[in-house]
């Protein structure tokens, strides 16, 4: 019996070329056996330091931005479990705010600027009243053109007259009173719709 192959019906002018190809094939067989070796070398090597590469690897995992507060750059912890929506655990681990230009976060952001206040003191479209225009591209605090600079200065305040709207830390008798993470960042979002800056642009990679 004979297998029908393709070859069969080539014509005989191209057969020649079937000897080059032969030992090009065996060339790259050879390269190949002397990659896997090497691959598997490797994976050894892995294995040998494997306890290690895991504890890397749940670090990345768990890797966060750091905050600091605006009032002098000093840590800011702020607890990771107040992070409790999608968007506001990518905040967390890039210091990009996902809700920049999504329309919904938007509407949702200018109800809570003017729930928690915001409005009082910086204006129905956050151009500035008492307190300072919020939309930039110029800031007091140069730090507030990042949106993780921005929730820093929301969240903890300043010396010059804007009070820590962060949960728990708006009014020191009531834990639950204040913005949450996640509200914040809406907040935000609807500030940057009316600014050139998306805020996102120098984001933590
Ligand atoms: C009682 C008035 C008041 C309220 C309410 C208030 N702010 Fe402010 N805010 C200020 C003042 C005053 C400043 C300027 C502070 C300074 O320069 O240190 C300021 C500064 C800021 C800045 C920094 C601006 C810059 O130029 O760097 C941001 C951002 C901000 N406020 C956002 C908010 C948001 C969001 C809310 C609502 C959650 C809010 N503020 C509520 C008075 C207020």
């Amino acid at each position: 019996m004979r297998l029908k192959t393709g070859l069969e019906n080539r014509p005989m002018a191209t057969l020649p070329q079937a000897s080059p190809n032969a030992t090009l094939r065996a060339k790259t067989s050879l390269a190949l056996l002397v990659l896997v070796t090497g691959l598997a070398a490797c994976d050894k090597q892995t294995t040998a330091s494997g306890e290690s590469s895991a504890k890397t690897e749940a670090a990345a995992s768990t890797e966060t931005i750091k905050f600091v507060t605006t009032q002098d750059g000093s840590p800011l912890e702020i607890k990771p479990e107040l992070f409790d929506t999608p968007a506001a655990k990518e905040f967390l681990a890039t210091g990009k705010n996902p809700y920049v230009g999504k329309e919904d976060a938007i509407a949702a952001g200018k109800k809570i600027f003017q729930l928690y206040s915001c409005t009082q003191c910086h204006g129905p479209e956050a151009g500035g009243q008492v307190g300072p225009a919020l939309t930039g591209p110029n800031y007091n605090y140069a730090k507030d053109a990042t949106n993780k600079g921005m929730f820093e200065t929301v969240w903890h305040g300043t010396n010059g007259g804007m009070g820590a709207k962060g949960k728990g830390l708006m009014d020191p008798s009531d834990p639950n009173n204040g913005i949450t993470p996640d509200e914040l960042l809406k907040v935000i979002a609807w500030i940057r719709s009316h600014g050139q800056l998306t805020g996102n642009e120098d984001a933590a990679s």
